[in-house]
Parts: C-alpha cells; structure tokens; sequence
C-alpha cells in the first residue's frame, strides 16, 4: 500500500524502524522541507502556460514576454537543484541508518546462543545481514524521495488545478478512485512476491556457503555435477520470483497510464467543448491539461514506488525477525556472579538435557563430582552424549534439568564471560582463523604477551618445532580454517592456546584423535605439564589417557552406567567399561558391531 503506515506489518516492526531513523531526523527532515519547495514549484509550471497564452498572446504584452520565460528559467533551476539536495540528503540518510542496521544485525548475530545456530544455515544468514540491508537500503532512498516528491507534487498540481479552473478539476478527480484499486492489490501481491525472493536469494547463498565450505567432499565424492544442478535450480527460482516481482511491478504502469488518460479524456471534452462555445479561454484549457497530465505523473509514480516499498516492508521484516531472536545471557544486562579458581569441585547435581530440536533425551540424571586438581575421564561409545556433558559447562547449552554447581553455586547465575574465561576447551575439529600462528594463539585474549612466553607455551604444546619450520615461523598465514595446517598441528595450536588462557578447568574432548601415535606421545608429555594445578576432563578412547585419570565415567545412551578407577572398572567382569575398552581397542571385535571404532 501507499499507505504503509496502515500496514500491519509496518505497524508491527514501527518501533524499530523509529529508532533506526531517529539519528538520521535532521537529513530526512531537510530531504522533506526540499521536496516540498521542489513539489510546490512544480505547480507553477501550468500556471505561467496559462499566463502566457491568454496574456502574452492574447493580449500582446511585450513586458510579460520578457518576464514570464525568466519566471520559467527560474522555476525550473528552483525545482532541479532543489531536487538535488532532496536526493543527497536522503541518500546520505539512507547509506549510514542502513550502515547502523547492517551493524546491529551482525551484533546481534554473533551474540546469539550457540543453540540458535545451525538450525537455518548461515548462508541464509548472512543473506538478510548482506542482501536485505542492500534492499531496505535502496528501498529507503528512493522511495521516500520518490513518495515525497511524488506526493507533494501532486498535490502542487491539484492546487494549480483548482487555481485554473476547479469545476474541471473535478472531472478529471473522478478518476483518481479508480487508481486505488489496483495499488491496493497489486500491492499485497508485491510483498508476498518480495519475501519470497528474498528467501529465494537466501537458499541461493546457502548453497553457495554450504558447497563451499563443504568443497573437500564434494570433490572427494565426485559431486559436482549434483551440486551445479542444484545450484542451477536455486538461480532459476530466484530468477522467477524476481520475474514474477518485476511482473507485478510493471503491471501499475499501464494500468495507471490508462485511467490517467481517461481522467485526461473527460477533461479534453468538456473543455473543448466550453472553448468551442467561448465559456473557456484556450490558455485556461491548456494550462489546465498540462496540469492534469502534471498530476498523472506523480500519480503514477506513487504507484511505481510501491514495489520499492514492498520489498522494503519484506526485507525490514526478515532484519526485524532476527534482531528479535533472544540473545545470549551474558550480553542481556544480567549481572551474574564472576567465577573464578575452582577451589573446591564442579558438580553435576541431576542434570538432564534435550536438545531444542531433538525428540529424545540426550543426558539423563547425570550427577556427578569433580574434585578441584582432579583428572577424571569420560568414556563411552560414538553418540552416548559425551560432548553433550562437556559443552554444559562453558554453558552453551542450557540444562534441561538439574544444576551444575561451581563450589557449590549455580553455573545458571554465573556471568558468561568468566566462567568460559576460566575454561579452556579443545575438541577434535579446531577452529582456527585465517591469520597468522601468533594471531591465532593471542586470539581471545586481553592481555599483552611476551615472545618469550608466546614461545615458552608453543614448546610446552609440542608446537614450536613445526612452527618454527613454517615458512613465516609465528607469522606464517594457516589458511581458512586452518587448513595450511596438518590436523596434529591444528590440536597442538589449539593447546599452545589453553597454555597462554591459563584455564583452572581443562576440557579436552577427544583432542588427540587426528595425531599419529608418536606425536600423541609428545601431546601426552604436554598435557602432563598443562594438566598441573588445573581440574581436567577428558574425553578419549586410548588406554594410555585414560589409565592415568583418577576416576573414569563410562557413559552409554545418556546415562552414567559405571564410575570407578581404571583398576577398579576392570575387576568387574563382564561390566560395560571391559566391553567398551574390549571394542574401541579392536582387542576382541564384537560380532554385534560391524563398523570397527577409529582407534583414538
Ligand atoms: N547440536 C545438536 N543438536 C541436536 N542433537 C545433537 C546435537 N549435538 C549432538 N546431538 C545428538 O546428541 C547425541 C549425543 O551427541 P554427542 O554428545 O556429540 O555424543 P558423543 O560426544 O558421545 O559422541 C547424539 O545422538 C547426537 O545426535
Ligand atoms: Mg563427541
């Protein structure tokens, strides 16, 4: 609608779009106040025409003949440069509030729970930060240049109108009702249309982030093909709806231009008509017809600016949707207590947990206590819920039930920012940034750090070697992702990085899998030194770790089935720790299991 200030959907999200004007009200209220002396000049037009037939011709005035074609150079340098700066303004209005919007949607963004990711892909994602803020963008400038110049002109031309000659003004009014019609519905189909497309450029980017990220396995397995044609089908649907957009949005054109004409028709006729009989002075119709095919113009493009004001409406609301996502705890003005050493256990106290988006439970009455200094390990076959446990402490996942107890206080209260300053965690995929060695391992923190130490915590992770081979040594660039690096040299990084975080908590989930057995042993000497004066908990699958853990929990479907010591745990025959270690060490191969455990 023209009238987007009805619309419910603007209704909905006003409150927002208020704010993300207000900083911008001094340029939007100057694009304003210009359009209105552009509009209003504009009505002159058809006066002067007027004017000059009926006065300079008619009458034969030489000194208005001078006058009148300066009063045109004058008007029409008046309405261009004021035209303009109603476009700079508004422009510049326009590119920076967007910029705001742009800022606080990626704000936003990287603020949400961990839980909220993975569900819709970030290629979709990152299409309403990138392709939305674009549309609205674009949307903002133009159309309220547009509408306001529009309207204002149109209403210049109805006060020309009226000036001429107010009973024709009336015939050709007659036909302005008409023209709501078809805004009123075109319009609806507009946004419905635009929201589409914009999903559709949503399921475009998708892919491409997907199949990009994802570019090892897809050459791997040979599916290119399969992925170009998917890929091909998401264009082509993109391609439609934008079609199917520019469809609608061309359609109010000739609608319009038809209605306008007849407006113009009736005119044409009855004043010709009181011309021919001398009612009517023929600058007075000419005058009068320029006016109205004046007002048409506008007209017409209030109904033009429609398209721009659908997409706008749909990309504000997809901006809109995500910015009302709830944020993580720690950024929501919530002042938790801080955490700091753990002085005297972690404990698990009942602690149940189902994903969001999982049917069935994932941890089920889990307690469990971990002495400050301990080293413990977790065990237990592929999918038990493992990680599950693990990643409920740094709380990126939220206990369905039950509570987890920093000596004795509830993580659920804790500030965020603390209690992961006090954890360090490396998992079996690391995640590295595409910077240099020494970048990566500063990442995160906020303290400044000698070379000496940067190379004192490599040495410890086992990590200097390699490093000192790279080409740039600690300046050395480790790709996207890391994957400049071999997967032993991404986990000794990522330890080198718990050693400078200096963690009272380490938690190392299955963080020696990708090493071969000798570089596993160095780890293992590092992890000796790192695991010092620190609570460590760890996840893995080889007999040289685990052995040495105080106290073993072997997990199966959820739940803590068994807890003992490595000695204690062998002496029960037949018990699930035997069959588990029997299985992931391949000692007595299970005819129930066909797919042999990776050795870790
Ligand atoms: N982010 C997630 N969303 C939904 N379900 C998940 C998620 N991560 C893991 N799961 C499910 O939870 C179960 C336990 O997974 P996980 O804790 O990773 O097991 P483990 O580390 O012991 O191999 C699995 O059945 C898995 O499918
Ligand atoms: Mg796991």
């Amino acid at each position: 609608m023209i009238f987007f200030w009805k619309d419910p959907v603007y209704l909905r999200i006003r409150k927002r779009i208020h704010g993300w004007i207000h900083p911008y009200r001094s340029l939007i209220i100057g694009g304003i106040l210009m359009a209105f002396i552009s509009g209003g000049v504009s009505s002159g037009v058809p006066i002067l025409l007027k004017e000059l037939i009926d006065k300079v011709f008619a009458k034969k005035d030489p000194q208005l003949l001078f006058v009148l074609p300066l009063s045109f150079f004058v008007l029409f340098s008046v309405k261009g440069f004021t035209g303009f700066f109603q476009a700079y303004l508004l422009k510049k209005a326009a590119l920076f509030m967007i910029s705001d919007v742009r800022q606080s949607l990626f704000e936003h963004l990287i603020r949400m729970p961990l839980a909220s990711f993975g569900k819709e892909g970030t290629g979709h994602l990152m299409s309403r930060v990138t392709n939305d803020t674009y549309i609205l963008q674009g949307g903002v400038a133009e159309i309220i240049r547009d509408l306001l110049r529009n309207s204002f002109t149109a209403v210049g031309m109805l006060v020309a109108l009226l000036y001429i000659d107010y009973k024709l003004t009336i015939f050709v009014l007659l036909a302005v009702p008409l023209t709501l019609i078809p805004i009123r519905k075109i319009g609806k189909k507009l946004r419905m249309v635009s929201r589409r497309t914009q999903e559709s450029y949503g399921d475009v980017n998708q892919h491409l982030s997907e199949t990009l990220s994802a570019i090892r396995l897809i050459k791997s397995v040979a599916s290119e093909e399969k992925e170009i044609r998917q890929f091909r089908e998401f264009s082509q649907a993109y391609a439609k709806s934008q079609f199917r957009s520019a469809k609608y949005e061309n359609l109010l054109s000739p609608i319009m231009e038809s209605i306008g004409a007849l407006g113009i028709g009736l005119a044409v006729w009855l004043g010709g008509y009181s011309v021919i009989h001398g009612h009517l002075t023929l600058g007075t119709l000419v005058g009068f017809l320029t006016a109205a095919q004046m007002l048409y113009q506008p007209i017409k493009g209030l109904a033009n600016s429609q398209a721009g004001i659908q997409q706008s409406l749909a990309a504000a609301e997809r901006i809109a949707e995500v910015l009302e996502r709830p944020l993580e705890e720690m950024n929501v003005a919530r002042s938790g207590w801080t955490v700091s050493r753990l002085e005297k256990s972690l404990e698990f106290r009942n602690v149940s947990f189902r994903y969001p988006v999982s049917s069935s439970i994932t941890l089920e009455n889990i307690s469990l206590s971990i002495p400050s200094g301990d080293f413990v390990a977790i065990v237990g076959p592929s999918g038990s819920g493992k990680s599950t446990l693990v990643n409920l402490i740094p709380l990126f996942y939220h206990p369905t039930e039950g509570e987890i107890l920093w000596d004795g206080k509830n993580l659920q209260d804790a500030d965020i920012r603390s209690l992961r300053n006090a954890i360090g965690m490396v998992t079996q995929d690391v995640i590295l940034m595409n910077q240099s060695v020494r970048e990566n391992l500063l990442y995160g923190l906020d303290r400044p750090v000698s070379r000496l130490e940067l190379e004192e915590a490599t040495k410890v992770a086992n990590a200097f070697g390699f490093i000192s081979s790279l080409p740039d040594g600690f300046e050395t660039r480790v790709g996207e992702k890391g994957v400049f690096l071999s997967g032993g040299e991404r986990q000794r990084l990522a330890l080198a990085r718990v050693v400078l975080r200096d963690p009272t908590l380490l938690i190392l989930d299955e963080a020696t899998s990708a090493l071969d057995t000798e570089s596993e042993y160095a780890i293992q000497k590092a992890l000796e030194v790192i695991m010092k004066n620190r609570t460590t908990i760890v996840i893995a699958h080889r007999l040289s770790t685990i052995r040495t853990a105080r106290k073993v929990y072997v997990l199966d479907k959820g739940k803590i089935v068994e807890e003992g010591s490595h000695e204690e745990l062998m002496r029960t025959d037949g018990g699930r720790y035997q069959k588990f270690l029997n299985l992931s060490l391949g000692l007595a191969p299970d005819p129930g299991e066909n797919s042999p455990k990776r050795s870790e």
